[in-house]
Formats: structure tokens, C-alpha cells, sequence
């Protein structure tokens, strides 16, 4: 494997985000990866980098399998200082891999999410598949997925293909509805965010504005953005989505 995705995500892998954040899309993203597991609990992390969630979940009693494409973002999750500081046996598993064909069993984990990643895949439907095919039946699927009625991915799109990706895609919500249906999976929440952060992208917004801090407000759950979407979510940036896999094949 060495993609054009791969060589860009291990020349980034040094300097990628190693917290979690406290605005609140990144707060949400932990709140939901630690309300739907428990100590002991077998988790996958998918595009997981360089186990900027997987690394705490693990130090939380979970037994984590982090999954990406990267090789370099997985050597950067084992020089970490939190990760060294955990028992051999405690570490999160680090797995080279595409999303769309894991190398892991089928209904072996408790949970399995993905974060800022499926948007990449012109096959995410794929990827999905495979989450919840890992998944044991009655576990949960955490999923980001970006919705196409949002403005901030001329932005994306255009700075993605530049890059010599294939772009970024969107999912509508009547496709994952099927889709999540077909997979014989239940949607447990969709929290919708992103309505008012898209303005961001317009010109001067971002510089010439305060818009970021207000919309963004420390300590907030939902932040502003979070309210006004919940309100007009056809207009989201994403959902996040906790699915709960059937108990029936
Ligand atoms: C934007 S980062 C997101 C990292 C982390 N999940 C987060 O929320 O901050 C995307 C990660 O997904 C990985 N990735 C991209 N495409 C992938 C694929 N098809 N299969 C597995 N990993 C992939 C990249 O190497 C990168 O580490």
C-alpha cells in the first residue's frame, strides 16, 4: 500500500493533533467514545492517527486496536509519552490498514468508531460496512459523517484535490438511512453541528471576526453551533451518529 492518502498522512504524522480538544465537535466526539464503553471493553478505532483518541481510551481500561492507513501516524501514537507510560498488556494495538477491508474478525469488538475520516473515501458505504461487520451484535458504531449541505467543502474539496486526493464526500442523510437500515443497525443519536462554523469559510469571517469564539464558546455542550444546528440540521457539516448493530444476522 502506498497511496497518495498514505504519504500525505505520514509526512503530517509528526506534527498531527495529539488532544483531543475542548471546543465542542472534538469534546463530543470523546463524550460519545466513552459513553458507549466500558473498562474492559474491546474497541477499534478507524483512521485513528496517532491515537489522539484511541491512546486515552486505552489509559480509561479500554482494549483498544488503532487502525489507520499511515504507518508514520501509528509510529507516532508508539513514541508518545502517555502511550510508553501504559503497561505493555494496557497499550493500544497498533493495525496498518484501509477502512474498507480490516483485518479483524467479525463480531469481535464492543465498539467501533471513526473520526474525520470516512469523509475522504469515495467508498465509505465500504467502510461502514465494515465497522459494523467487526462490531458484535448489540454493540455500538460511532460514525462522523459529512453531510453535503454545507458550504466549508468547496473549501475542503478544493484543498483535498490539490493535494492529489480524490476529494471529499459527503453522504446525504437518505443514503446512510438506507444504508444503516441494510446493515441491520438502529440509530441510537444524531447530533448534527457544523450550520453556523461554515460562515467560517467566507472571506475575512475567519481573520476579520470574532465569529470562531462566539460561536465556539469554551465550556458550552452544545455550543452556539451546536443549537442552531439542531434547529436547521439539513444544513449540518456532520452528524454524529451512534448506531447500535442488530441482535439478528
Ligand atoms: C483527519 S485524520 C483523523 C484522525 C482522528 N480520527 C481524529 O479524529 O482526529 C484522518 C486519519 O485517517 C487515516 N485514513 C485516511 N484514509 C483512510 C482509510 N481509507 N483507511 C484507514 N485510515 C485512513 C489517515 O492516515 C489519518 O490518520
Amino acid at each position: 500500500m502506498n497511496t497518495t492518502e498514505q504519504q500525505h498522512f505520514n509526512e503530517r504524522a509528526a506534527g498531527y493533533e495529539t488532544e483531543i480538544g475542548t471546543e465542542y465537535p472534538q469534546a463530543l466526539k470523546w463524550r460519545l467514545i466513552e459513553k458507549y464503553s466500558g473498562a474492559g471493553q474491546t474497541i477499534v478505532d478507524i483512521g485513528g492517527a496517532n491515537g489522539r483518541h484511541a491512546v486515552d481510551l486505552a489509559r480509561h481500561g479500554r482494549k483498544v486496536t488503532c487502525v489507520d492507513l499511515s504507518p508514520g501516524m501509528l509510529e507516532q501514537m508508539r513514541l508518545r509519552d502517555e502511550f510508553l507510560s501504559l503497561q505493555e498488556e494496557q497499550r493500544p494495538t497498533p493495525v496498518v490498514s484501509k477502512a474498507q477491508c480490516l483485518p479483524i474478525a467479525s463480531n469481535s469488538a464492543d465498539m467501533a468508531y471513526c473520526f474525520a475520516t470516512l469523509l475522504l473515501m469515495p467508498d465509505q458505504e465500504e467502510a461502514i460496512s465494515e465497522l459494523v461487520r467487526i462490531v458484535k451484535p448489540g454493540g455500538f458504531i460511532i460514525l462522523d459523517i459529512a453531510r453535503p449541505w454545507n458550504v466549508s467543502w468547496f473549501y475542503w474539496d478544493r484543498h483535498y484535490k490539490k493535494l492529489g486526493f480524490p476529494g471529499i464526500f459527503p453522504l446525504s442523510s437518505a443514503r446512510t438511512k438506507k444504508l444503516f437500515l441494510n446493515l441491520n443497525c438502529s440509530m441510537l443519536e444524531k447530533i448534527a453541528t457544523g450550520l453556523l462554523s461554515q460562515l467560517l469559510y467566507l472571506p475575512f469571517i475567519e481573520n476579520g471576526t470574532n465569529l470562531r469564539s462566539w460561536i465556539h464558546k469554551k465550556g458550552q455542550s452544545p455550543d452556539i453551533d451546536g443549537k442552531m444546528t439542531a434547529i436547521l440540521p439539513g444544513f449540518a457539516n456532520r452528524d454524529y451518529i451512534v448506531l447500535q448493530k442488530g441482535l439478528l444476522p
